[in-house]
């Protein structure tokens, strides 16, 4: 009895002492928030509160936050990353902009509708400077040599939060509102409506 105690309080201690080591390498400094007693109240990580916070900004809560988790990491950190998920999110964007020009003008012409999607999804003037406003540079995880406002880097998070929104509802259409939310001005407007 006593014994399995000691080995439950021993593991407890230890695994304290391990979040605490991930919260200093991850920061860069020593953080002294991690306190023997507060095992079950332990402050989330500068990564968990970014994504918190990005939630709040987009309006949208996850129901499983293990895929905001990977559209915010870069393939230079993990393997387990947002490659595939901004695939999702460049055709989501990209149906999203073509349902709201074709709905608008359903006479656009091809060469027109091209132009609005490349619009809406060039790298320097459109997601990066999307992903920038919404601070995916800071949130986004990215290896030490990585530079993660570079506009590749920020675009494929921005683009991955979509996917991410898709596979989470299950709904692309879910995901376009929320794009436009974010992206659009007027248009946006006009499509939450
Ligand atoms: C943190 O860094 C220390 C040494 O700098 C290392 O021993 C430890 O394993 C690292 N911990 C984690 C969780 O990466
Ligand atoms: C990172 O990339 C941005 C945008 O490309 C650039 O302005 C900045 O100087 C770069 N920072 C470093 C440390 O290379």
């Amino acid at each position: 009895m006593a014994s399995s105690r000691f080995t439950v309080f021993t593991l407890a201690v230890f695994s304290i002492f391990s979040l605490s080591q991930k919260r200093r390498n991850e920061t860069g400094k020593i953080s002294f928030t991690m306190q023997v007693g507060a095992a079950n109240k332990l402050k989330l990580s500068p990564f968990e509160s970014a994504l918190d916070t990005l939630q709040n900004q987009i309006g949208y809560a996850f129901k499983n936050i293990g895929y905001l988790r990977r559209a915010m990491t870069h393939s230079s950190f993990s393997e387990e990353n947002n490659k595939a998920l901004s695939i999702l999110g460049s055709n989501v964007i990209d149906t999203s902009v073509s349902m709201y020009y074709l709905g608008k003008d359903a006479e656009i012409s091809s060469k027109d509708l091209n132009r609005r999607i490349a619009d809406n999804s060039k790298v320097e003037t459109s997601c990066a400077v999307d992903g920038m406003r919404l601070g995916l540079h800071k949130v986004v995880r990215v290896s030490p040599k990585t530079n993660s406002t570079t506009p590749s880097v920020v675009c494929s998070a921005f683009r991955a939060l979509f996917g991410a929104i898709a596979i989470d509802t299950k709904k692309a259409d879910d995901a376009g509102i929320v794009f436009w939310k974010v992206h659009g001005r007027e248009v946006g407007k006009a499509m939450v409506m």
